[in-house]
């Protein structure tokens, strides 16, 4: 059965992730925004380093953004939960 919210299952909106390090701050992601439909299978590609891993944490909700909003079924990810979940990479990728 589908109804409306179903187009943005997962919707990211200006999501911005800043890591605090020795050097300073660091910017990891910056104005992220997508939405994916219940039922759609999406591959975020890019170079290590680019930020897969940080945004893939925040949908699973073990991270929390520096600003910006994730939303899963129209409901804020303020943690992990069933629906959402994450296989972690090998260190050494
Ligand atoms: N906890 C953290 N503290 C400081 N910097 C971090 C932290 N986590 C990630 N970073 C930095 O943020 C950037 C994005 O890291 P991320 O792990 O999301 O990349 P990735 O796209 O998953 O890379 P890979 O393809 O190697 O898995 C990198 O420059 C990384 O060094
Ligand atoms: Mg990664």
């Amino acid at each position: 059965m589908s109804n409306s919210n179903d187009a943005k299952y997962i919707d990211i909106q200006n999501v911005e992730q800043t890591f605090k390090t020795k050097k300073g701050n660091f910017p990891a992601l910056r104005e992220i925004n997508l939405t994916v439909a219940k039922g759609e299978f999406v591959a975020l590609i890019g170079h290590s380093g680019c930020g897969k891993s940080t945004l893939l944490n925040l949908i699973a909700g073990l991270t929390t953004p520096t600003s910006g909003v994730l939303l899963c079924a129209d409901r804020e990810i303020a943690g992990p939960g069933p629906e959402r979940a994450v296989v972690f990479q090998n260190h050494s990728l």
